[in-house]
């Protein structure tokens, strides 16, 4: 408003909350290329023979925006759970768990490639970072899904037929309530499938969130998330 009183080109004064979000991508950015130098090693001939992707990071504040969404839905849908329990599959060098280690109770990835893996270990071995863990194996395998509220992929499989298959098996393997962050995945496709409203199936959420539950349910959920974040930041929403 000075600026403009001065005859001066009108320029956004920075708030508080600006500063503090410069600060916030500053972290994030030091994280992110920390993440780059750990994964700098070659993809195994292993995991490419197995149809798999090589590492390659989701930016760190997308995914962070996720996990606030992920944790409003389940603080409405499970307002006395104690123990939320998170999970990347096919996590690489593992810096998602280790961010998602402080919004969760417990933070774990599931890896096929074992230089990741052994990249992810040594940093929480030598970190001693409370609450996190890492398992090598592969995902198509894995009969684990049910003990996690919140599952996480960004497109692990680079064959698309083995991508289905994991897409399949983490849902019909997912516990009710339990919320799915999927990037570059098609769960879509198991969305479309018609079911009875009251019926459990998979559900979006928001644009990459997707939650297993009923519709009848879901809309409920939906209508106090809105009355919720009525006031919350844009940044989030
Ligand atoms: C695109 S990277 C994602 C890395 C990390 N989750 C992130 O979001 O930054 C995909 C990872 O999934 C792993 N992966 C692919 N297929 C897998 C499988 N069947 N089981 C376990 N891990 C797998 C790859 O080795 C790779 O590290």
């Amino acid at each position: 408003m000075v600026a403009k009183a001065n005859g001066m080109k009108a320029s956004r004064e920075s708030s508080p909350d600006d500063t503090w979000l410069a600060f916030f991508d500053a972290g994030l950015k030091t994280l992110e290329t920390l993440e780059e130098y750990l994964a700098c090693g070659e993809q195994s001939k292993r995991a490419q023979d197995h149809g798999c992707f090589a590492h390659i990071a989701l930016d760190a504040k997308k995914f962070l925006r996720d996990l606030h969404k992920a944790r409003a839905f389940l603080r409405i849908a499970k307002p006395r759970m104690k123990d939320s329990r998170f999970l990347d599959v096919g996590c690489g060098v593992g810096m998602k768990v280790q961010l998602a280690s402080h919004v969760f109770s417990s933070a774990h990835g599931l890896e096929f490639d074992k230089g990741y893996f052994d990249v992810a270990r040594r940093l929480r071995d030598t970190t001693l970072s409370y609450g996190v863990d890492y398992f090598h194996g592969d995902a198509l395998k894995f009969d684990g899904f049910s003990a996690y509220n919140v599952i996480y992929l960004y497109r692990p499989m680079k064959d698309i037929e083995k991508q289905m298959e994991l897409e399949d098996r983490i849902v019909v393997q997912a516990q009710k309530d339990a919320v799915i962050i999927a990037h570059l995945c098609g769960f879509d496709r198991i969305c479309r499938r018609k079911r009875d409203p009251e019926e459990i199936g998979l559900h979006r959420l928001f644009d990459t969130i997707y939650v297993k539950t009923s519709q009848r349910r879901l809309e409920k959920i939906q209508e106090q998330m809105a009355a919720q974040t009525g006031n919350l930041s844009t940044v989030w929403w």
